[in-house]
């Protein structure tokens, strides 16, 4: 799908997000006229949306998606919002009032906004974790969220994200406001940040090999993740905004498990680290998301739907990931 934004104006709730600051990179690509970041700092940086700081497309608004009138005088003509603000399974773990707020009644303002400014669609960032610990293999859309055996945090932040994508599912029944819902992997890449479970693991590894240590797995190595590169991410997001097809939830993986020995190696291999190899020690950690040795997403929906597909493999997002951590080290 090629991707025509021009003349449209967009806001991104929680635009100094990790994806957030990609997703601002591809919309202007694609001619957006203007991209409005909001933004209350409580978790991203001004730094992490540095390199748009003086961009004319772009707006850096500090705000509140907890604080409607924030919300309401941001969309204000806006053609579409991406609803990024949220709290991951960490800091939803430190902070589960805040993270709740933010996901569900941060949601409902949201929502709000686009109907009262107007706005056309809504793309609604969700998560994987809407399956919770399900055991469906393959793990298509229709699997249900399995509470049984998370940790709290994952499952309140499960919770929160299938209240998201109730909520647009009800803005849409009621008020005709369209929605796509992206039911995200887990996100890695350039401007990797340390709130992510998964792909925490991926920047730590990457990490410990370029400063030469051996790289350390908690448990087996056994675990998979399905690890999706940012900015295969940030165009799912523009492509479910400019698609036809609306009131959709589709996944956003790449349908590839990787265990943690897997990423370990490929990272020792792209660091020419032979001389090293994987340290393994005993699971003792807090927070963890729904881990198995077999998830199997699928995604044929978000290419029918959206003519998306996955362009960035392991190995080139790595590497694009080492480069950058040696590059800001
Ligand atoms: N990164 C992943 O692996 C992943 C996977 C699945 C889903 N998601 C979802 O995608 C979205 C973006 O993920 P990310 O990794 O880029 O997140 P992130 O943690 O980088 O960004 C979230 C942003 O929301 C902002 N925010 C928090 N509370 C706010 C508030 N009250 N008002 C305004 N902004 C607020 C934070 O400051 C931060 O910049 C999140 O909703 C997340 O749940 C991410």
């Amino acid at each position: 799908m090629t991707l025509d934004a021009s003349g449209r104006s967009y806001l991104v709730t929680g635009g100094a997000s990790l994806i957030g600051s990609h997703l601002a990179d591809v919309l202007l690509e694609a001619g957006a006229a203007e991209v409005r970041l909001l933004d209350n700092y409580a978790l991203g940086t001004p730094e992490t949306v540095a390199h748009l700081k003086d961009h004319p497309r772009v707006r850096h608004l500090r705000g509140d998606v907890l604080k409607l009138p924030d919300l309401l005088q941001a969309a204000q003509g806006v053609d579409g919002v991406f609803a990024l603000a949220g709290y991951l399974t960490l800091p939803m773990a430190a902070d589960p009032a805040t993270g709740l707020s933010v996901n569900t009644l941060g949601m409902v303002n949201t929502l709000e906004a686009c109907r009262f400014a107007g706005a056309r669609r809504i793309v609604f960032s969700s998560s994987v974790a809407v399956y919770g610990n399900a055991a469906d293999h393959p793990m298509a859309e229709r699997t249900g969220f399995v509470s049984e055996g998370l940790q709290p945090a994952s499952k309140l932040y499960g919770a929160s994200k299938l209240i998201g994508e109730g909520l647009c599912a009800r803005y849409a029944a009621a008020h005709g406001l369209q929605y796509n819902v992206l039911r995200f992997a887990s996100v890695y890449g350039v401007r990797q940040h340390a709130r992510a479970v998964n792909a925490v693991f991926v920047a730590r590894i990457c990490d410990q090999v370029r400063r030469g240590e051996a790289p350390v797995i908690d448990g087996d190595g056994s675990e998979v993740h399905d690890y999706v590169y940012v900015t295969d991410v940030a165009r799912a997001c523009a492509q479910a905004m400019l698609s036809a097809a609306h009131g959709h939830a589709c996944n956003i993986a790449t349908g590839v498990d990787t265990t943690h020995t897997e990423v370990a190696r490929t990272a020792l291999r792209l660091c020419g680290r032979g001389d090293l190899q994987p340290v393994y020690r005993e699971d003792r950690r807090a927070v963890r998301s729904a881990a198995g040795t077999r998830l199997g997403f699928t995604r044929d929906l978000a290419a029918r739907e959206l003519g998306w597909e996955p362009r960035v493999t392991l190995e080139q997002g790595m590497r694009a990931l080492l480069d950058w951590q040696r590059a800001s080290a």
